[in-house]
């Protein structure tokens, strides 16, 4: 197996359905050709109809960004990973820093988010990162390998191969500041060797690694030119046709001849 390019975007609670499905159109018609795929991580009320209206594009998938641990039951508001197989959804985020912060979701829980979309044949999009007073005591790293210790590694490897890890630095997201392309790239490195230690060099070669936060298309091509860093889970630039597909670009022209 090759290890896929990913611009996977997460729409957060934005968008009323006609402005999503509008966006989704958007992005279906103007997806470039090359070796980066991309997803659309909408909120749930937009997952069937952009499913249907991207079916024929091989290129572009559709993901949740969220779902709830148990097969199903007296969890009123709550929405299933069999549900969201059910309406065509192939990814599903788990473990954004915004639910582990405002929903509380541990590590521990995570780890059976991550079991229950396996389960029903959803591709974890697994989110970890680091807070600034963690990065400032230069623990980031430490602190991103338990994140993955805690939620990942029980996996077995045929299953450790369908996740896909986004690296998310807290201070990053949503404010403006990036990490640089060096820290992403020894973020990033660092994350793959660590499954190369649990799972061996074959399967962490062909693991895709995101980098989220700030991500842009005036920031993209340094950051996708790093070699361990093999696309993006993008939020506010996601929410626009021509930025999300502008990164899209970037991610094919970075790795090309990879
Ligand atoms: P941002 O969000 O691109 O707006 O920083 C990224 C994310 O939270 O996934």
């Amino acid at each position: 197996m090759e290890r896929k390019y990913i611009v996977a975007g997460n729409w957060k609670m934005n968008k009323t359905f006609d402005e999503g499905i509008q966006l989704a159109s958007a992005v279906n018609s103007a997806m470039p050709r090359g070796v980066a795929v991309a997803v659309l991580g909408t909120p749930y009320i937009h997952l069937k109809t952009v499913g249907d209206l991207i079916s024929e594009n091989s290129s572009l998938f559709l993901s949740a960004q969220n779902c709830h641990q148990e097969e199903k039951g007296a969890y009123t508001g709550e929405i299933s990973a069999a549900m969201l197989a059910s309406v065509g959804a192939q990814y599903v985020i788990i473990g954004h820093s915004e639910r582990r912060a405002y929903f509380s979701e541990s590590n521990e829980l995570l780890a059976k988010k991550v079991d229950i979309a396996i389960k029903h044949q959803l591709q974890p999009i697994f989110c970890c990162g680091e807070g600034l007073e963690i990065r400032k005591k230069g623990e980031h790293i430490p602190h991103v390998c338990r994140q993955l210790e805690a939620s990942l590694f029980h996996l077995p490897a045929e299953d450790m191969k369908k996740v896909t890890i986004a690296y998310e630095p807290i201070w990053a997201i949503g404010t403006g500041l990036t990490a640089s392309p060096e820290e992403a790239e020894e973020m990033h490195k660092a994350i793959r060797g660590l499954i190369a230690d649990n799972y061996g060099e074959n399967i962490s070669g062909q693991i895709t690694i995101l980098y989220g936060g700030s991500c842009k298309p005036s920031n993209a091509d340094a950051l996708f030119a790093k070699p361990n860093v093999d696309g993006g889970l993008i939020g506010g630039a996601s929410l626009n046709a021509p930025d999300f597909v502008a990164l899209i670009d970037a991610l094919n022209k970075a790795k090309s001849g990879a």
